[in-house]
């Protein structure tokens, strides 16, 4: 059994789809008047951000607390790590203190990798670097799976910052394990070399990507992971990749419009788009909170099997 969740790559087609279902079940719970269940009592869950969240660190602490566990929260602007105290350090220091979760976001790919077996607690990657964003990946799947039936033949089309992006390789991972075609564009300078060997077609130009797409998926442009320019300037990444309503007419008619968030809009996707009828970038939101909630008891009972 595996105690962790570091990523879809490690994970099976019944992996997943076990998780899923289980959210299918806990998003029942979500729309009760009495949102507390005792899936998680006794447990301790601690979340260790060392980036900014919003979406991630919220749904994680509220699923927690949904579940009747006792939830914390750490950022390391706020911690000992200021102090100078190294990553293994602050992660054995949590576990030590009886958490049964560790929930970690970490700008270095491989950073929950590097602790998990150090730790008697279950360590869910909450994003690492450039790596992977599993319950990111999870979200967008049920979100999917609920709007569309399935993944076996869907196109998926996934666009924007793709080099810097751990959301496109956990949901390549997890969609072309399920059946989906998955294809990607965007400037050539944000997409890395070798996508190909993933599994997934590659384009550099908007309309290819998208064209007859079941799923079009904008990705927010990372300008903090942006050393040097990538692009000219963000008014010309939306004249030539922003979607807009004229440009997502290339996508199927019933297209689901997804982003992970946090959204730039005017950027990625006109705010026509953000808002309009084909969006469900809030159910993604809502559908956070049952996937981390299915992740997490599944964890507590054991883990995933091998
Ligand atoms: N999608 C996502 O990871 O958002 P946050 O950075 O707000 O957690």
């Amino acid at each position: 059994m595996k105690k962790d969740l570091l990523g879809l790559k490690d994970l099976s087609a019944d992996n997943i789809n076990n998780i899923l279902e289980t959210a299918e079940t806990m998003k029942l719970i979500l729309s009760q008047p009495n949102k507390k269940t005792p899936h998680l009592q006794g447990k301790t869950v601690v979340n260790l951000f060392y980036e900014n969240s919003t979406r991630t660190r919220l749904s994680f602490e509220l699923a927690a607390k949904y579940m009747s566990a006792n939830a914390a929260n750490i950022t390391a602007s706020g911690s000992s790590v200021q102090k100078g105290e190294t990553l293994i350090d602050t992660a054995e220091t949590i576990n030590a203190m009886g958490t049964d979760i560790l929930v970690m976001r970490h700008s270095m790919s491989g950073a929950p990798h590097l602790i998990a077996p150090l730790l008697s607690a279950s360590v869910i990657n909450a994003g690492d670097g450039m790596d992977e964003h599993p319950t990111q990946a999870l979200l967008d799947m049920l979100t999917i799976k609920e709007k569309k039936g399935g993944f076996k033949g869907l196109k998926v089309a996934i666009v924007g910052d793709i080099n810097h992006s751990r959301v496109v390789r956990s949901n390549i991972y997890g969609l072309t394990k399920l059946g989906a075609e998955v294809s990607v564009g965007g400037p050539s300078t944000l997409i890395p070399p070798g996508m190909e060997k993933m599994g997934v077609k590659v384009f550099k130009s908007i309309h290819e990507a998208i064209v007859d797409a079941d799923v079009v998926m904008g990705l927010r442009i990372q300008l903090e992971r942006q050393k040097s320019g990538l692009f000219p300037s963000l008014r010309e990444y939306y004249r030539f990749f922003g979607i807009d309503e004229k440009r997502l007419k290339f996508a199927k008619p019933d297209a689901l419009v997804m982003h992970p968030g946090p959204v730039n809009r005017g950027v990625e996707f006109s705010s026509s788009v953000i808002d309009g009828d084909q969006s469900v970038i809030n159910e993604q939101v809502t559908n956070g909170v049952a996937v981390r909630m299915a992740v997490m008891y599944i964890l507590s009972r054991g883990g995933f099997a091998d």
